[in-house]
């Protein structure tokens, strides 16, 4: 137990700040690229807030310690716990499982030991620095059972939960072996929120189907049972976005525009540049998009000289086999498109297997004529977000597919299903052609809409509806409803 305690504790697998060590040894942290930390940092100011999270590296040990006011509290994972609870269950497990396995998931006994010790390793560490009456959110799928192993060490919390990937179908969540722990996991929950009102439909299913419980949405009501009164939980869509404002700022900025023109200067100035901004990984439908585009240039409705793909693809969980194989099969795909198609000095594609910071973003976003989010299955997709956001100038068209969370608020996108090539091929063409009113008209829409629905507006009305919802006087949630009040709207 630490001698120290916060009202208001976040929760999440990864720090929203990455350790660097420079080359002369000296330690920093950078601000993770995260949108989440941006908005809750306000909040965890003045609420006198922790966070408590993986530092990212195996084996390191580290003391809390403050930054820009928030409390960071780092937790220690092995190798071990990476690669059975990070790598495997989360990411091996639940991750394909959940993007309604495009990939197929594997079901390893051990993964799961290694899920329930590192999850109640979180719980622990949250339960021994939250003030009496404190108010904890927990973030994401790798830690569902952490809320009711939080309820179980500290029933005077008030508890959030936020899952930011997709909860799937019944007839693919009910595959999952621990599928009632799972479920009793988030359960312990006062509030859990979801990117989309099917995600929230979906996990009600699977709580009415293994636990018996009534559910009226959005209540799920627990009988009592024992010593323990009957509870309500909130299960909700709260989808979530970006610092909308920030993103306009850093794209307004003279030199991020000058930067943008260089980058069309340096890929020849090519009638049309096309941009996919994704991490590396198979829900992102990344072959779905090549395959459509090496059509179009084999077809001829594209011609090589006039248009360019840039196709940034960070690098993610790269000791995942099913990682590695993706990672094989697109760099072959550019190959062989850049081989069919390519003529001395100008590739169709220009393909990146890097991070870039958000500067260099913000004038990507401004160069691309064409913006291609082509996911098989993605919980919202803030790139869409981001794209919309930075293009003050009410030009560029987004192409979106219906996949992800993001097509439900972006109506007036190019929206388009991956999985027909010929549809998706239409859509590029179309988007291609779009006269300049109706991209002038769309693109207000989607702006309007991201602008309205930002990060800030998130978690409002999360920790709003949780303030509502949890039971009894909380000394955390008081306070964040005092300064949510006093915060301007953005
Ligand atoms: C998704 C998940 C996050 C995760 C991120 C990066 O957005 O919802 O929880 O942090 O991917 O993945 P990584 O495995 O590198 O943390």
């Amino acid at each position: 137990m630490v001698d120290e305690s916060y009202a208001f504790v976040v929760v999440s697998n990864r720090l929203p700040v990455d350790r660097v060590v420079d080359d002369d040894g000296t330690e920093r942290w950078n601000q993770g690229p995260g949108g989440l930390v941006t908005a809750l940092e306000p909040i965890m100011r003045e609420a006198d807030g922790a966070w408590v999270g993986w530092a990212g590296a195996p084996d390191l040990e580290h003391e809390p310690f403050d930054r820009d006011g928030i409390r960071i509290v780092p937790l220690t994972l092995s190798q071990d716990d990476i690669e059975r609870y990070y790598e495997g269950f989360s990411n091996d497990t639940l991750w394909p499982l959940y993007h309604d396995v495009i990939a197929p998931p594997s079901y390893h006994r051990i993964w799961w030991d290694s899920y329930v010790s590192v999850n109640q390793r979180f719980a622990n560490a949250v339960a021994g620095i939250t003030a009496h009456g404190g108010t904890v959110w927990v973030q994401d799928y790798q830690l569902q059972l952490v809320p009711r192993m939080l309820r179980q060490l500290r029933p005077d919390l008030t508890i959030g939960f936020f899952n930011h990937i997709p909860f799937p179908a019944y007839g693919i969540f009910s595959q999952l072996p621990w599928r009632t722990q799972i479920v009793e996991g988030l359960m312990g929950a006062d509030v859990i929120g979801f990117q989309r009102v099917a995600d929230a439909g979906n996990f009600s299913r699977a709580v009415r189907r293994l636990l018996g419980y009534t559910t009226k949405s959005p209540y799920i009501d627990i009988p009592a049972r024992g010593e323990h009164p009957s509870r309500r939980v909130v299960a909700k869509a709260f989808p979530i976005s970006i610092d909308a404002q920030a993103f306009e700022q850093l794209a307004r900025r003279p030199e991020v525009q000058a930067r943008a023109a260089q980058i069309r200067q340096d890929l020849g100035n090519p009638t049309t540049i096309m941009l996919g901004v994704d991490r590396l990984d198979y829900t992102k439908g990344i072959g779905h998009r090549l395959k459509a585009y090496h059509e179009l240039l084999g077809d001829g409705r594209l011609v090589a000289e006039d248009v360019m793909l840039v196709q940034v693809a960070s690098p993610s969980r790269e000791r995942v086999e099913t990682y590695r194989q993706l990672r094989d099969e697109i760099e072959l795909t550019v190959g062989r498109i850049n081989g069919d198609f390519g003529v001395l000095g100008h590739e169709p594609v220009s393909y990146l297997h890097h991070g870039f910071p958000r500067e260099e973003m913000a004038a990507l976003y401004l160069a691309a004529d064409v913006m291609l989010v082509t996911a098989l299955r993605d919980g919202m997709n803030l790139v869409a977000k981001e794209y919309v956001a930075a293009r003050f100038d009410d030009d560029g068209v987004l192409v979106l597919s219906e996949f992800t969370g993001a097509s439900d608020e972006l109506r007036q996108a190019v929206l388009i299903n991956p999985h027909d090539i010929d549809g998706m091929k239409d859509a590029i063409v179309r988007a291609i052609e779009m006269p300049r009113p109706e991209r002038r008209r769309r693109m207000r829409a989607l702006r309007k809409r991201v602008r309205e629905n930002d990060v800030a507006h998130w978690s409002r009305e999360f920790l709003r509806t949780l303030a509502r919802h949890s039971d009894g006087p909380s000394e955390g949630l008081g306070e964040l409803e005092w300064t949510l009040e006093r915060r301007p709207r953005s």
